[in-house]
């Protein structure tokens, strides 16, 4: 009987299967089309002995020990829900279906509870890593009931990324709990890729270097302290040549970012559980921004384009980009707890920055010292005021305020470093202004406002 059931043979479906069958689990695929199945088996070469391929849904169902576990990986939303609704038929209580893929944990969460109420069991899997990750190694964050994540742990384990031996594989909670953390950790990547681009923008204006040379010092400062898959492969897209022009290649990609939603569900998740992953969003919105070519077309015709040059110390900035990313990956596990605290997930943040030290996209040198410093204990719950990332955050502030004020000054946009800096300093300030917002709301609204020297509301002497 096979371990585990997979439908879906497209890109990251098939790398999955792949990566089982090559584990030494035994694993039945179903597609659509039995046209790309065949083709599948086909490419599979010698892991083909481990996977089998019903004709009929009812046979692959059949074919899966029980309580079977499916991994639907089809479509998101109504194609995804039409492939569940056609098991249904032949699944027993207790069976699991699996998405694997990119979900909005709010989807999770009622399909997981509309599946319970009819006896199945449903898992959210975060994975990431991209197609590389899903076939030889991902970061896996599975959302699920105990019994659910118990089926399916030897499978996961098995194919996942490994740090020192460890498998960078967890449950993270129930129902939409892997989804959710999946999502937050695209949101870091969002903020971490917009920061790498403003220092490569900073270091191509200001400095005049080439895509190259540039690409030379993310090479270089890969083997420090910013180690990561992220600054690596900068390093390599800013050295490679356009095989048609032999230009860099940079320069012949459109300056206009993409994104399919995950980024943007960070921030909606983080403003509705009352905080701001700003750094983050900051990145999604630079990706908004950048769509717009026509209006800043239009913006440097009729404002002018001019942008001062007065370049900037390179060490600084690879100071300033650590600082920077300290505070981004901290929003992001500010929300992740205050998530966990909402849905009563109990997430064990040190063990999903230990599940992000390998085979996931924002895998760093950093993440290390954050599983460290975050199984320590949390000063005030907050990333950034942990011993080992305190220090070298403050040690790269002076360079991050050289930056951006220099950017600012110069006229060159740097959205998330700058946000970085103005959530850093809000966040040191005993004494903000929001005491004058109290006033204007109690001014306008008779919103009320608490007092330093007593309890309760109060309002002021503004009239009727
Ligand atoms: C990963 C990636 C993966 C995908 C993103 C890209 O962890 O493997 O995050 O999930 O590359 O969805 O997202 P955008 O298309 O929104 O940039």
């Amino acid at each position: 009987m096979a371990d585990i059931g997979l439908i879906g043979l497209g890109t990251m479906g098939s790398a999955l299967a792949l990566n089982m069958a090559e584990k030494g689990n035994d694993v039945a695929v179903w597609n659509r089309t039995r046209a790309r199945t065949d083709e599948f088996l086909a490419e599979a070469g010698d892991l083909a002995s481990k996977l089998s391929a019903p004709e009929g849904l009812d046979d692959f169902v059949n074919s899966i020990r029980s309580p079977r576990a499916i991994v639907v990986m089809v479509k998101a939303g109504a194609p995804a829900q039409a492939v569940m609704d056609s098991l249904k038929p032949y699944l027993d209580a207790g069976d699991i279906l699996i998405d694997a893929g990119n979900a909005d944990f709010n989807d999770t969460r009622s399909t997981e509870a509309a599946l319970k109420a009819e006896g199945f069991d449903f898992m959210g899997i975060g994975v990431s890593g991209g197609e590389e990750g899903a076939r030889h190694g991902p970061s896996i964050m599975a959302g699920g009931s105990v019994a659910a994540w118990e089926r399916l742990a030897p499978i996961l384990k098995s194919i996942a990324a490994k740090f020192e031996d460890q498998p960078c594989a967890a449950h993270i909670g129930s129902d939409g709990a892997g989804h959710f953390v999946k999502t937050v950790h695209n949101g870091i990547e969002y903020a971490d890729m917009q920061m790498i681009a403003e220092v490569y923008g900073l270091m191509r204006h200001m400095n005049g270097m080439s895509p190259a040379g540039i690409g030379a010092q993310f090479e270089a400062w890969n083997s420090g302290a910013l180690a990561s898959y992220l600054v690596e492969i900068t390093g390599q897209v800013l050295q490679a040549d356009d095989p048609e022009t032999g230009k860099p290649m940079v320069d012949v990609i459109l300056d206009s970012a993409g994104q399919k939603g995950t980024g943007r569900w960070t921030v909606i998740e983080a403003l509705k559980l009352g905080q701001s992953a700003n750094v983050i969003e900051a990145a999604v919105g630079a990706r908004g921004w950048s769509a717009a070519r026509d209006l800043r077309a239009m913006g440097a015709e009729m404002l002018g384009s001019d942008v001062a040059v007065a370049p900037v110390d390179l060490e600084d900035l690879a100071a300033a980009l650590l600082s920077a990313r300290i505070l981004a990956y901290a929003q992001g596990f500010t929300l992740i707890g205050a998530a966990s605290d909402e849905f009563n997930w109990s997430v064990d943040r040190a063990e999903v920055a230990e599940i992000w030290r390998a085979g996931c996209i924002i895998r760093s040198a950093l993440l290390d010292t954050i599983a460290g410093a975050t199984r320590a204990g949390l000063p005030g719950d907050a990333l950034y005021l942990a011993d080992g990332l305190r220090e070298p955050l403050l040690a790269g502030l002076p360079a991050l305020r050289r930056i951006v004020g220099a950017a600012v000054a110069a006229g060159f946009p740097v959205p998330a470093l700058s946000g970085a800096v103005a959530y850093l300093d809000t966040m040191r300030q005993p004494r903000g202004t929001a005491d004058l917002i109290q006033a204007q709301r109690d001014f306008f609204g008779a919103h009320g406002f608490g007092r330093v020297d007593a309890e309760g509301q109060h309002h002021g002497p503004w009239g009727s």
